[in-house]
């Protein structure tokens, strides 16, 4: 991990260090993602595939940062953010064969309704990639959320949860963010997440909709 310290002063308190994660602290970021995810479909494939999923993330062809918060040593929380390019197709695409491996010695995982939504995208990512490059999309929504600075994820080891740890990530995102020239950010939650839904409208985020119905899109306008 290096300690961040690019501008903006020494993104620590006294007990906490924010850092930028390296590939050797996957380990512990998908430990830390199972415990925080209990129920996620990636959680039930496995710590390797959350490992390689966090891997992609870290090593793809992304504009994105990795920060981790450290205490005593240890990692007790992590977020990832930017300009994603492909998070879950390219994920789903480099780890294909593993992927099915895991499903094969696993086949229970696919009574999973979970996992059965997410094996149908990831059949659609890898058709649709099969047929050429992903098109690219072009409505204006999508044009702006392109422009804006987006959270893949963020959690909090369970037993650090509540201790300003959450706060302290976004905060560093989001200074990140606005260091980079955005002025917007994104994210998506799961619309029954009412405690990250919670924490995130403490930080000044909104529930966005086009359609009237809240789909679990969440905005914030930056400001210096
Ligand atoms: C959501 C999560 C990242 C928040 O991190 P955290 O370290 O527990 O939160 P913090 O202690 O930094 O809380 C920051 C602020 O949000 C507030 N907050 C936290 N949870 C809240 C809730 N459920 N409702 C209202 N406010 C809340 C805190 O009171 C605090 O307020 P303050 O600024 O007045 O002090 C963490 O709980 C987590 O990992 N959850 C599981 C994973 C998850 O759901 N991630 C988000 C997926 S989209």
């Amino acid at each position: 991990m290096t300690t961040v310290q690019d501008s903006g002063g020494p993104a620590h308190n006294d007990l906490l260090t924010l850092s930028r994660l390296v590939q050797d602290d996957l380990p512990c970021v998908a430990h830390i993602h199972m415990l925080a995810f209990p129920r996620s479909a990636l959680t039930r494939l496995g710590k390797e595939a959350v490992r390689r999923y966090y891997e992609w993330q870290l090593l793809g062809p992304h504009d994105s940062v990795a920060l981790g918060a450290v205490a005593d040593g240890e990692l007790v929380g992590f977020c990832f953010g930017g300009v994603f390019r492909g998070a879950l197709s390219g994920f789903v695409r480099k780890n294909r064969l593993f992927l099915a491996w895991r499903i094969l010695i696993h086949p229970w995982l696919v009574t999973n309704p979970l996992i059965r939504d997410r094996l149908k995208l990831g059949t659609r990512v890898l058709r649709w990639t099969a047929r050429g490059p992903v098109p690219r999309a072009t409505s204006r929504a999508a044009s702006e959320q392109h422009r804006s600075f987006g959270i893949l994820a963020i959690a909090v080891h369970p037993a650090s949860q509540g201790l300003g740890i959450g706060k302290m990530l976004m905060q560093e995102a989001e200074r990140i963010a606005l260091q980079r020239g955005f002025t917007s950010m994104h994210l998506t939650v799961a619309t029954d997440n009412l405690q990250a839904i919670g924490f995130y409208e403490r930080q000044g985020w909104r529930k966005h909709t086009t359609t009237g119905e809240w789909t679990g899109q969440m905005r914030k306008t930056l400001s210096l």
